[in-house]
């Protein structure tokens, strides 16, 4: 059984702690698309850990983690990462494999994404500043530098030059300090040193494990929203986040994909700017308080809403969600009633669909159904029928409403507070 994972929202869904839940049924894990700008939380008895580039497949001991050619990689951040994990006792050695074609992610991207975002002012898309945007933009240019390059010292010396020349003179236009080629020179290759033991091509291999009929979890990061294609454009990221970008980004046809597991909050949350038609002050401030709904990757506070199926339904559509993952139920405990956005309004009409015009999305009003709340807690419950009837009611209603099975629900941030449905 191969599995593709994705966000049905915004990003921000659990998909870390789902993806670690599933891994137990797979032998490996890949990731496809986005770049460190990914923040994935696992949370293992007392410890806690946040993974940006590796798959959260890692941290079950004996499965093997891909990070495949569509992630664009930031190599001194994906060295920090390592570093970081094997002084936790995370051992890598023969279980991460990164590929040699994906993109990477050098200092004038950062650069240039934070120069960008200065200059949009209020229009800001409210990135992460990781870089993420200018890389795929190069990747796309056709004047990006790739993982193989990194380990190719000469090669790799004359394209930067060459690029750091070009982005400085950017920079400078932009009003943004120009970059040391020396010194992005020394960092760099010596992050290509100790990342060299797991650069493969990872196509290759990847074909040679479903030959042997392993079992692959594609790890999906951020949401079908922030999808270069079918999210709130231009306030998306830059990669496919969607089921399809699984295919592209590790080079597995999508015939051998099995089923696609859709994770989603049962509310809703944004960060950075954008259309978002649910936002609700309640419901931040609740979540808030409640010490919940900040950034893994740059501690941001969250937007939050009530739950959007009209945006669950779409996400349905464009990845073929099989299954549902609803994470996070117990933080609407406290309510004494909730509401689920069934449908929009748009100038006095009903739409079924998101629509494609920022603009428009932003004007669309939301039209709730109201639900009772359950005002219990739901954290320590193991099954979905022990649940209180209302939460029942409410996880049935949003299965219903998105168009597929309800699969997992996700009562808090432990690995044990999940269960199978
Ligand atoms: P970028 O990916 O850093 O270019 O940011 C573009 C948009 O995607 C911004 O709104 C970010 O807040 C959002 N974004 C990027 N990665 C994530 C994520 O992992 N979770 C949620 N939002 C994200």
């Amino acid at each position: 059984m191969n599995t593709i994972l994705v966000g049905a929202q915004w990003g921000d869904e659990g998909k870390g702690k789902i993806i670690d839940v599933l891994t137990e049924e797979a032998d490996i894990v890949v990731r496809s698309q986005g770049g460190n700008n990914a923040g994935h939380t696992v949370e293992i008895g007392k410890e806690k850990f946040v993974l940006h580039l590796i798959p959260s497949g890692i941290l079950r001991a004996g499965k093997k983690c891909v990070i495949a050619n569509g992630v664009v990689i930031d190599p001194v951040a994906l060295v920090g990462e390592i570093e970081g994990l094997e002084k936790r006792g995370i051992k890598l050695a023969n279980r991460l494999l990164i590929s040699e074609t994906a993109h990477l992610v050098l200092p004038y991207h950062r650069a240039l994404d934070e120069q960008r975002e200065l200059r949009k002012g209020s229009n800001k898309i409210g990135t992460t500043k990781r870089g993420i945007g200018p890389a795929y933009g190069d990747k796309a240019a056709r004047t990006g530098l790739r993982v193989l390059d990194l380990v190719r010292p000469k090669t790799f010396s004359t394209k930067l030059k060459s690029r750091i020349e070009e982005n400085n003179a950017i920079l400078k236009t932009l009003g943004g300090a120009p970059l040391s080629f020396p010194e992005v020179e020394r960092t760099y290759l010596e992050a290509g040193r100790k990342l060299a033991p797991y650069i493969t091509n990872t196509v290759v291999w990847l074909h040679g494990q479903l030959e042997k009929q392993k079992r692959i979890l594609f790890e999906g990061a951020q949401g079908t929203f922030l999808d270069i294609d079918f999210g709130t454009y231009p306030f998306v990221t830059s990669s496919n986040t969607t089921a399809g970008g699984s295919c592209t980004g590790t080079g597995v046809p999508p015939h051998r994909m099995d089923r696609v597991v859709g994770v989603m909050k049962a509310y809703t949350t944004r960060v950075g700017e954008g259309p978002l038609p649910t936002e609700s002050a309640q419901v931040s401030a609740m979540l808030h308080a409640m010490g919940r709904e900040f950034g893994a990757t740059t501690g941001r506070a969250r937007r939050c809403g009530w739950f959007d199926a009209v945006a669950t339904r779409y996400a349905r559509v464009v990845n073929g969600i099989d299954d549902l993952a609803i994470t996070n139920l117990d933080g609407l405990d406290t309510l004494k009633e909730i509401q689920i956005c069934v449908a929009y309004e748009y100038r006095g009409k009903r739409i079924a669909f998101p629509p494609n015009d920022a603009e428009e999305f932003l004007h669309c009003r939301p039209i709730y159904r109201k639900f009772a709340g359950w005002q219990k807690s739901t954290s320590a419950i193991r099954h979905f029928k022990k649940l209180p009837v209302a939460a029942q009611r409410y996880l049935k209603a949003l299965a219903e409403l998105t168009g597929a099975r309800l699969r997992i629900v996700s009562v808090g941030a432990q690995r044990e507070q999940t269960f199978q449905v």
